[in-house]
């Protein structure tokens, strides 16, 4: 099914994955905060990608770099004479429009050919009345535009008690120029061989003039990002070592997609034409994912070739090569850039594993989040929370099994309910406590020492006991079957 933005920023909010910044003052503009639920997938997120694409892998070592950095960074990137947007100011409401959006929005027309009457027409399209088309200001439809003047979307600030010219510093508009103006840093501190890349996740920030649809673009965001190091004098199966990288990069990352649960069909590869190509670039590739907005980008993958390495050499006067042993030369290594947003991947995350269905004749919303990425792996129910003894082993259980993964325990509902909340948040395991584990004391009946899990995305469920909860949690959280435990422990209803 296709879910809305708005079904996804609702769920966020009722259930403590993503606020809206600063809400109890108005809220701040394109900033969110991620909540309980939130921080949760997000760690899980950039955990896994952390795993998979720097610990795994002998050729990737990572860093983590400061925000703030020398400005003359941005002067070698390009970002301060390049990082901009044409805009364009109304003169009367003072609002400030991206030059090249001003005719994508509905306009205000005030209609001389009908008394002046005030008209709100859809974007591109003439008045019907009088057959004329915008050239105010799209808002007020009073104001003239002023002609497009560059601005740069870098967030400035100072360093220091004083706020002059010589103290300007910037937040960095991407992670990727910590890892050029570490090169060398990195490469001697580990002695490593070409091909090798460096990874770093953390925030960036742009002043971006039309942020929105939620967390897709904000100003405040998270990127993980990848500098990968090659010979351009090397080929690799008879290919230029950068052009095969390129494109092992792409189907990794695409590979990476889909393993964590992105659909093939909501997935495709976009080559940017000629024209679009940053002035780095000599190709790239985004990986487009369909989320409800429609199909946007979700990663770049660029050939930066070795632009940036030659930019920061000029402007620091530092050598940045590397010596190749075989041919005995200092060479510029290209590189590869791997580069997506934490923020835009969790919303594609979200986005997949939303689904609605009927169950018994009920509606029943359930986040099908691979369980490496679910924010709670276990909940712990107890079944009746008035037998002391069902809630002490309950909360027996949930401190055991805490001490490797998240559980929760909750008890504020009949189980039915709960069942319900763990969908909807995409946990993918229940532990019910029930009469039957604890036994009756009174009657001298001992308990089976045994828990039902329920699966969430089958609904099934196993009868298992206690101390076996952790070796099968092992086994199912780290991608094991529920077939496998289904297959091992008796069925239950
Ligand atoms: N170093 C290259 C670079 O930064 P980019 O395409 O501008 O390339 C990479 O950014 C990724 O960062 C994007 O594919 C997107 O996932 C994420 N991203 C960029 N701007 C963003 C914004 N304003 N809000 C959220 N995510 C953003």
């Amino acid at each position: 099914m296709t879910v809305t933005m708005d079904t996804l920023v609702s769920l966020c909010k009722r259930r403590g994955f993503v606020f809206q910044s600063s809400e109890i003052y108005g809220g701040t503009g394109s900033c969110y905060d991620y909540g309980p639920l939130g921080v949760e997938l997000k760690n899980n997120l950039k955990r896994l990608w952390w795993r998979d694409f720097v610990q795994s892998r002998p050729d990737m070592v990572g860093i983590d770099a400061s925000i703030l950095m020398h400005p003359s960074v941005w002067k070698a990137s390009g970002h301060l004479d390049n990082f901009t947007d044409p805009m364009v100011d109304c003169r009367e409401c003072k609002l400030r429009f991206r030059a090249d959006d001003v005719d994508t929005r509905p306009w205000t027309h005030y209609c001389a050919a009908t008394k002046g009457n005030r008209f709100t027409i859809p974007a591109g399209e003439p008045c019907s009345h009088c057959g004329a088309r915008r050239t105010l200001c799209p808002d007020c439809g009073k104001g003239e535009l002023t002609a497009p003047r560059q601005f740069n979307l870098m967030f400035k600030t100072f360093m220091g008690p004083v706020e002059e010219e010589a103290s300007v510093a910037y937040l960095r508009p991407e992670t990727a120029q910590a890892m050029f103006v570490n090169f060398e840093n990195v490469l001697q501190s580990m002695r490593l061989k070409l091909p090798f890349g460096i990874a770093q996740a953390g925030r960036s920030f742009r002043n971006e003039i039309t942020p929105g649809n939620f967390i897709f673009r904000t100003r405040e965001f998270e990127q993980m990002e990848i500098e990968y190091f090659v010979n351009p004098r090397d080929t690799v199966e008879g290919r230029p070592a950068d052009e095969y990288w390129h494109d092992r990069w792409i189907a990794d990352c695409m590979a990476w997609f889909r393993r964590y649960g992105l659909r093939e069909e909501n997935l495709r590869l976009r080559e940017h034409g000629q024209d679009e190509l940053s002035h780095y670039s000599k190709r790239t590739v985004d990986i487009d994912y369909r989320f409800p907005i429609g199909w946007s980008e979700l990663m770049g993958i660029a050939n930066r070739t070795d632009f940036d390495l030659k930019q920061h050499a000029k402007f620091s006067g530092k050598s940045l090569t590397y010596f190749d042993e075989e041919r005995k030369e200092h060479v510029v290594p290209y590189v590869v850039e791997p580069a997506s947003g934490v923020d835009r991947a969790l919303l594609a995350f979200l986005a997949d594993a939303y689904a609605e269905e009927e169950v018994r004749g009920e509606k029943r919303v359930v986040l099908r989040f691979h369980p490496e990425l679910a924010p709670v792996k276990v909940a712990i129910l107890p079944l009746l929370k008035k037998r002391e003894e069902i809630v002490k082993t309950a909360h027996g259980i949930r401190d055991a099994l805490a001490k490797q993964w998240r559980v929760v325990y909750d008890d504020t509902a009949a189980i039915g309910r709960l069942y319900r909340r763990q969908d909807e948040v995409g946990t993918p395991y229940c532990v019910t406590v029930d009469v039957q584990t604890i036994g009756d004391s009174e009657k001298g009946e001992a308990g089976d020492g045994k828990v039902t899990i329920r699966d969430r995305d089958s609904m099934e469920q196993a009868r298992v006991p206690i101390d076996a909860l952790p070796g099968v949690f092992h086994d199912l959280l780290s991608g094991g079957a529920w077939a496998q435990v289904a297959s091992r422990y008796p069925a239950t209803t």
